[in-house]
């Protein structure tokens, strides 16, 4: 029986086969040759190019293609990805081929107008357009251009298509007009069944006549930048299976979704609902098996409305503002095997999951369970490969029972209370990426297996020296040992795979090992606070083109700093300060066009001012404090540019001296009017601003701060008037100078200042009247000058103390000293030696402090700068789904 149903569809494909050769030889032999050679002449024009994938399973389709073959002009049906039918080609599947670059308009790929089916995903166009000639394909039925890399706008000639079947744009980052989009719906009404445009900006209303659609089983208009209101003639596609809307600001009315019962996958995360509806909806979608709401604006109870799907088999909830306990309901979800709850208010204690046998993916992070500890049915959750339980209020040991997790690979444990040792982490064998950080775990660092990619385990208390096993984490990409009690020396083994190292905080001795520097990959060194001594290596040099921060700062390093800086350096940031370094400021450091934060503070550096360093054109933050810097500040006039992007300048505690460089106040374009940074990334970081028992801090991103210290040097002659340009400044401070003459009134134009100190100067004259327009000053330090006459009265001027004033003639409020001649009791004492010291270090003090946490310290672009737990996280949680 078997074997004769066997005989009948071969005989059927025979004939069909004999039929098609007949068919293609009687009406198109001719022009199939062309076909072939069309094709040959599109490979020719395409390079191919082996970084243009990210599927492992991707390889270059197009290289085993040749026109020269026995077979002749025939042979182009074999070749791969090619699909003929009566002697045409009709299918072309180069999807993950490696093609790379621009394809034109008029490439001969855009004359087989037989095609039916192009498929060119997953290559790399190079973020050219697509190509217009698309549209003279008109049998076109199915057409893939996902995830390739072109951009610009789709071109009209796709919409005008009349015979679309699937059509998948997606992932690309392309514009689309409205009114294309509503003609594509238009033309295509009759044929679509899949339409897939997440990322393509059409930016307007999602147009009513999408309900025309109604053959439609899959809608992908995630991220589309649709606004308003889902209109109602979406109840019309009854067929669909595959829903996404996530990521636009659509109203969803609940009702418009009712009739869809055979949902299969919806997402419609970032939405927003109607308000005080029921979630009872979510109980009516008897084929659901996949549901994300994240971040979408519910309110309503969730939790309890879908212990009705028990069909669920991956549900993500994350951030909807869950508030409460977990429903008994909610346990029925068992064939579960992805959950996310994460950002929400959950409290009360987390039910057993001892029953979600099937769970790979759970994530209850950033909950505010009551205070547990890890309960041992975590053990039997064998399956799970991705747990985050980040900041949910665990406490205690780990029980052996988690070590049980060997099929995990991403283990989020951070920001609880846990303690205890921690030995046996290297059980968990298919680990990549562990986050133990912020905690309370003691004893030696725990070694994890070498399948590790990604091992953070800063703020614990851990001691001890760094294990040399560490060094056989062969994959190792990322190892944040920060915040906790190691001592020893860094080991001359760390593998060659490390991209961010981060030891900060620790007890750290002994040299800088010369292997770091065949550590080539290395993008971030963070060694900061520490007791590391010896000089810094010159062969950093070989790491010049890998760097972007190097962190050195509190150590004990001496000698001069080494030319190590070539001009394919990447640095964005170097911190030397708090160390013994002498000599000069490196010359090569010119060459770091991409700096942005280079602080050479507390050193014994000596030098006169490095006015070159003004062509980096990215400086944002310039700090030489506390140096042994010296002479006068010009501008050579063979410079160009002149620190364009400075924000924060600090100068003090050294012997420069001359006139204030009043040529840079015009230059310093940053300065003038609030400029938001573009520090790194979100590199966070904060500013320390003290005054007296006043702390100011600005943490993370300070997007608009402006700061310029020249204080405690020798500068002399006259506060210049081009001062005033600098109006996005929020500190001056010029205290402890030489400099005369009497505060130009036009200071009154600086009106973003908060704290303003020319303190300990020979200024003389009076407090212009002007100053009192500056409305943010909540520190004034004028003290120890040659200052007469009334004190400006009014507004801020109202909040400050006698300090303010000591050391000079001057009256008024908030001194004793009356104004208009009457004589007081007690004239002015200058109090000039007594006053600096108690004022220092407590005069305004501000110090750059980069802050080695772990989470946050450094998020990035997709596949660019920097990788932090959270950003991790998020990278791995999108290419999952
Ligand atoms: C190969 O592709 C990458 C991007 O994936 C690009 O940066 C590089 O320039 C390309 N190489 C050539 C030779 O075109
Ligand atoms: C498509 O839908 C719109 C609005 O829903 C309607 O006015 C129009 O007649 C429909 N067009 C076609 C071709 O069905
Ligand atoms: C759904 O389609 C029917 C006919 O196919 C039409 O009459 C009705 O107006 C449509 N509903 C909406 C809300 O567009
Ligand atoms: C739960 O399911 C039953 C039947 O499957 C249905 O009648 C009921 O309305 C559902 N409850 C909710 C809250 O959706
Ligand atoms: C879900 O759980 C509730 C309460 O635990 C129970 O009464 C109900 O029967 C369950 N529903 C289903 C469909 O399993
Ligand atoms: C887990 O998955 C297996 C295989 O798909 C299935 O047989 C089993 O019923 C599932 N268990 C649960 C609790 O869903
Ligand atoms: C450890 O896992 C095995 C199966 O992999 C299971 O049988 C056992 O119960 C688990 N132990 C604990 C303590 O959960
Ligand atoms: C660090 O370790 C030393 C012993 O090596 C111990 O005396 C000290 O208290 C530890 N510090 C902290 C903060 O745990
Ligand atoms: C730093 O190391 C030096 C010797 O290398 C030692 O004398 C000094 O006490 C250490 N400082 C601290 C704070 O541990
Ligand atoms: C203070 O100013 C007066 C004039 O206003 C001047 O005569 C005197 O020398 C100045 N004193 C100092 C110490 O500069």
């Amino acid at each position: 029986m078997a074997m004769a149903r066997f005989i009948h569809v071969f005989f059927l494909i025979l004939v069909l086969h004999v039929l098609e050769s007949a068919l293609a030889n009687k009406f198109s032999s001719f022009s199939h040759a062309d076909e072939c050679s069309l094709l040959f002449q599109f490979k020719e024009s395409m390079s191919i190019n082996k970084s243009a994938s990210f599927d492992s399973r991707a390889y270059p389709k197009v290289a085993s293609w040749n026109l020269n073959t026995s077979d002749g002009a025939r042979s182009c049906c074999l070749w791969d990805g090619v699909e003929c039918r009566f002697g045409h080609v009709i299918g072309l599947d180069l999807s993950s081929s490696f093609l790379y670059g621009p394809i034109d308009s008029n490439n001969s790929l855009f004359n087989l107008i037989h095609l039916r089916t192009l498929n060119l995903a997953d290559n790399n166009f190079d973020f050219s357009q697509i190509p217009s000639g698309i549209g003279q394909l008109s049998q076109l039925a199915n057409l893939n251009l996902s995830f390739s890399f072109f951009s610009g706008e789709v071109p009209i000639q796709i919409s005008q298509l009349r015979n679309l079947v699937s059509l998948d744009l997606s992932r690309n980052g392309l514009k689309m007009q409205s009114c294309d989009f509503q003609n594509l719906v238009q033309n295509s009404s009759e044929t679509l069944r899949e339409l897939s445009l997440s990322e393509v900006n059409i930016d307007s209303d999602l147009p009513a006549s999408i309900g025309n659609l109604t053959h439609l089983n899959t809608l992908d208009l995630g991220f589309c930048g649709f606004t308003g209101t889902l209109p109602a003639s979406v109840c019309n596609l009854t067929q669909l299976t595959f829903l996404d809307l996530s990521g636009n600001e659509l109203l969803i009315p609940i009702p418009h979704l009712a009739s869809l019962s055979k949902l299969k996958y919806l997402k419609l995360n970032g939405s927003i609902f109607d308000r005080n509806n029921s979630c009872d909806w979510l109980g009516k979608f008897p084929n659901l098996f996949y549901l994300d709401l994240s971040y979408a604006n519910l309110n309503c109870e969730i939790l309890s409305s879908i212990g009705n799907q028990t069909q669920l088999r991956e549900l993500y909830l994350s951030g909807i503002g869950m508030i409460g306990q977990i429903p008994s309901s909610f346990m029925n979800l068992t064939h579960l095997t992805a959950l996310d709850l994460s950002d929400n208010k959950i409290t009360g204690s987390l039910p057993s999951l001892e029953s979600f046998s099937n769970l790979t993916y759970l994530s209850l992070s950033g909950n505010n369970f009551d205070r547990w500890k890890l309960p041992d049915w975590f053990g039997k959750l064998n399956k799970i490969t991705y747990l985050d339980l980040e900041d949910v209020n665990l406490y205690g040991e780990i029980p052996s029972s988690f070590f049980n997790l060997t099929q995990v690979e991403e283990l989020y444990l951070s920001w609880n209370q846990l303690k205890g040792e921690l030995s046996p982490v290297a059980s968990w064998v298919n680990l990549r990426a562990l986050d133990l950080s912020q905690n309370m775990l003691h004893g030696s660092i725990p070694v994890p297996p070498p399948t590790t990619e990604y091992f953070f385990v800063s703020n614990n208390k851990l001691n001890g020296e760094i294990p040399p096993s560490i060094c056989d984490l062969l994959s190792l990409l990322l190892l944040d040992l920060s915040f906790n009690n190691i001592t020893g020396s860094i080991p001359p083994c760390l593998k060659k795979s490390i991209e961010y190292f981060f030891v900060s905080n620790n007890r750290l001795n002994g040299e800088i090992p010369p292997s770091i520097c065949d550590m080539l990959s290395l993008r971030l060194l963070d060694l900061s606070f520490n007791n590391i001594t010896g000089s810094i290596p010159p062969c950093l040099k070989k790491l010049s083109n890998s760097l972007v921060v190097l962190n050195l700062r509190r150590n004990t390093f001496q000698g001069t700093i080494p030319n190590i800086f070539t001009n394919e350096s990447q640095y964005q940031m170097i911190d030397l300060s708090e160390n013994k370094l002498q000599g000069q400021v490196p010359r090569s450091l010119e060459n770091c066009e991409s700096l942005k934060i280079l602080d050479l503070g507390y050193n014994l550096i000596e030098d006169m001012f490095p006015f070159w360093l003004g062509s980096l054109s990215k400086l944002q933050i310039l700090i030489l404090r506390f140096n042994k810097f010296h002479g006068t500040i010009t501008i050579p006039s063979k410079m160009t540019f002149n620190f364009p992007n400075l924000h924060i300048i600090d100068l003090s505690y050294n012997a420069f001296c001359g006139d204030l460089p009043h040529q840079y106040f015009q230059e310093w374009s940053a300065m003038k009017e609030p400029r938001a940074n573009e520090l790194l990334g979100s590199y966070r970081f904060s500013i320390q601003m003290t005054n007296k028992g006043v702390k100011m801090e600005y943490v993370n991103i300070i997007k608009f701060f402006s700061a310029v210290d020249f204080s405690s040097n020798m500068f002399r002659g006259k506060i210049p008037k081009s001062i005033k340009t600098l109006g996005g400044l929020q500190l001056l401070n010029l205290s402890n100078n030489a400099i005369d003459g009497v505060i130009p009134p036009s200071m009154g134009n600086l009106i973003r200042l908060e704290a303003l100190d020319i303190s300990g100067n020979k200024l003389s004259g009076m407090i212009p009247q002007e100053l009192v327009q500056l409305n943010f000053l909540a520190f004034l330090n004028v003290s120890n000058n040659n200052l007469t006459g009334p004190i400006p009265q009014g507004k801020q001027f109202n909040t400050f103390s006698n300090d303010s004033y000591m050391g000079n003639a001057l009256c008024g409020f908030p001194l004793s000293m009356k104004c208009g001649g009457s004589k007081a009791s007690k004239p002015p004492k200058v109090s000039f030696e007594e006053d600096t010291e108690s004022d220092f270090p407590n005069g305004i003090d501000w110090v750059v402090i980069l802050i080695g946490a772990v989470t946050g310290l450094v998020i990035g672009l997709v596949y660019g700068d920097y990788l932090s737990t959270k950003y991790y996280k998020w990278f791995s949680q999108r290419s999952r789904r």
